[in-house]
């Protein structure tokens, strides 16, 4: 994976499933048909590639982890899979389709280098269908690691997110040779039924590298805090809820 952020395939899984389960509706919007060559970027454990496949298409699961991909493989042996950065995969052939859900925004470094490998896997008309974070996404929470983090006298964190606005998207996906067919910009609050620990666990999943430069004996403490301060907005009686925003489109390359 670009990046240095490490995923844990097994908490992944048994924890995080809602990540694929919100996913599901963009299986319905690629509408994969029988035989129809697809990329799955950022596939994870394979998962929502699992039900691309199960619509009859030849798809192929690209991750940069190495972990996800092993899990992914042992999971689905009869799919494709392999270790791939974002930046840079290649494709002997070109594709019908490149699917992505809730990967996108951990590439950012460079999203047009993104894009443009996509449109280089892709068939005239093939289409890039994804799902990502969008501007204002997990507002609530950052701000209040941005809070915490202050008060423990550490420097700013270094998000590794990219999380667009529509506009700034679109002018991206259009630069590189896509029409934009579809885009939706929506509020997801998502419950963290699997966070007991709330903001805490989030962050140890999500952000754990931000974690890697604080004293060991500050990092229960910080988190300590950083529940404190997000609670307001993000616990309710029922959970702690993720204040997620998304970024949703269709694109056709041109
Ligand atoms: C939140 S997971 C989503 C997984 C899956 N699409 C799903 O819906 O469950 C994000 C995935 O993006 C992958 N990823 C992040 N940066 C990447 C990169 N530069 N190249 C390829 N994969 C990357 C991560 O390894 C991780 O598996």
């Amino acid at each position: 994976m670009g990046g240095t952020t490490r995923w844990n395939s097994r908490a992944y899984d048994s924890s995080f499933g809602y990540v694929s389960a919100h996913g599901a509706p963009l299986v319905e919007l690629l509408d994969p048909g029988p035989g129809e060559r697809i990329v799955d970027l950022g596939c994870g454990t394979g998962v929502l590639t699992a039900e691309i496949a199960a619509r009859d298409a030849r798809v192929l699961g690209i991750d940069g982890a190495p972990s996800m991909i092993e899990a992914a493989m042992s999971h689905y042996p009869g799919i494709d899979f392999v270790v791939a950065d974002g930046y840079d995969f290649t494709v002997a052939e070109p594709y019908d389709a490149v699917f992505s859900n809730a990967a996108l925004h951990w590439m950012a470094r460079d999203p047009d280098r993104v894009i443009s490998r996509v449109h280089a896997a892709l068939r005239p008309g093939g289409r890039f269908v994804a799902e990502m974070g969008g501007a204002g996404n997990c507002a609530a929470l950052i701000a209040a690691m941005h809070t915490a983090w202050r008060e423990y006298g550490l420097p700013e964190p270094e998000l590794p997110w990219y999380f667009p606005t529509p506009a700034e998207y679109a002018a991206r996906l259009e630069a590189a040779g896509f029409t934009v067919r579809l885009l939706e910009y929506f509020d997801r609050p998502t419950p963290l039924d699997e966070c007991p620990g709330g903001a805490a666990d989030w962050v140890r999943m999500f952000a754990g590298t931000l974690l890697e430069g604080v004293a060991a004996e500050a990092v229960d403490p910080l988190l300590l805090r950083l529940n404190e301060l997000a609670a307001p907005a993000l616990r309710r009686e029922s959970g702690w809820m993720a204040d997620y925003v998304r970024l949703r489109f269709a694109a056709v390359r041109r």
